[in-house]
């Protein structure tokens, strides 16, 4: 095989991995700390922060320490911040009242951070009943038990109008019922928050890696998400949501989980002209945590390799857990 001109293999794909400087320079995939989004929770009525067993690192905040997260994450270079309330078990009821409760701890932890990072850090409140609702799920429910699809939509549009009062910049409906969009939109215009965006979940997967996420907000679900979340086998209706989100007035799209779900984010980011999101969720951090725990994987590397992995797929942003970490590490240029 061998020829006059240096013999096989003539091409050597291998000399543009020779170094860290050649591997630097040829890198087609960068991440950067502004287009991180720190998901954090925020617990009514505790006076210390309360660690989540399954993960590990990750708190739920009292008023005082989101405060102080918030402004970690603006000194870290972070894009946003996305909100989840978890109010107290007696407050919660059926059709999810602190969700839209002025002083419900969610719009009182918007206001507290919106005074404590002004326009510094783009502001995302989590627009879902199922944080507030004493039954878990996301829907208030109607006689025989289901997730009423109307009745529901008439609770996020109240929401919106909460959130956007007490100051959200984005506010971020993951319920996944049908029509959530426009009724938002209508709301927050009818209430003069034209500016207020909505970040859609788009292709949202009723997946078994929310289990985390679950104790992090106190959820007390029985049973499932099935009947409005996606089911894992379809890829196609993700376009189709897309499509009805757009109509709808999204004006940034997600995909949710990222890591199995990589294939519908790149087709997704294909197909549209509005900044796309990906949502790298609680049960994909508590994988990489507990096998570095074990010593079985290289923590930081492949942290590092899910967040480039999400964003070589078609990310523009990504929510993790990992956000501060990994903006301090981005900037020592590690
Ligand atoms: C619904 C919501 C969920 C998550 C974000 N928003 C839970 C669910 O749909 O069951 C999950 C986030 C995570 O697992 O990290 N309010």
């Amino acid at each position: 095989m061998s020829s006059a001109y240096g013999g096989f293999p003539g091409v050597r794909p291998r000399r543009l991995r020779v170094n860290p400087a050649m591997r630097r320079m040829v890198a087609e995939t960068r991440l950067h700390p502004a287009e991180l989004i720190l998901p954090a929770f925020v617990r009514e009525g505790i006076s210390e922060p309360v660690p989540l067993a399954a993960m590990p690192g990750v708190v739920q905040h009292t008023r005082d320490t989101l405060r102080k997260a918030a402004a970690e994450a603006v000194e870290a270079g972070l894009g946003g911040i996305m909100l989840f309330g978890v109010p107290e078990d007696a407050k919660k009821d059926a059709v999810g009242t602190p969700g839209t409760d002025p002083e419900g701890i969610l719009q009182m932890a918007i206001r507290d951070v919106r005074a404590e990072v002004g326009d510094d850090l783009v502001v995302m409140s989590d627009l879902c009943l199922d944080e507030h609702t004493d039954h878990g799920h996301c829907g208030v429910l109607d006689a025989a038990g289901r997730v009423d699809n109307d009745a529901t939509l008439e609770r996020y549009a109240e929401m919106a109008r909460a959130q956007a009062e007490a100051g959200a910049h984005v506010v971020g409906p993951s319920g996944m019922m049908d029509g959530q969009v426009r009724v938002i939109r209508e709301a927050l215009d009818g209430a003069g928050h034209q500016d207020v965006s909505i970040l859609a979940y788009t292709a949202k997967y009723a997946s078994a890696f929310y289990g985390p996420f679950r104790e992090a907000v106190g959820s007390s679900l029985q049973g499932d998400r099935k009947t409005y979340q996606q089911d894992p086998a379809n890829a196609r209706e993700s376009l189709r949501e897309l499509a009805l989100d757009l109509a709808e007035g999204a004006d940034m799209v997600m995909v949710k989980p990222a890591l199995p779900y990589l294939d519908i984010l790149s087709k997704i980011a294909e197909s549209v002209d509005v900044p796309v999101a990906a949502y790298q969720i609680s049960g994909e951090y508590a994988m990489v945590e507990a096998a570095a725990a074990n010593g079985w994987i290289d923590r930081d590397r492949a942290i590092m390799e899910t967040l480039t992995s999400i964003r070589r797929a078609g990310a523009g942003m990504i929510l993790t857990y990992w956000a501060t970490e990994v903006a301090r590490l981005l900037r020592r240029g590690e």
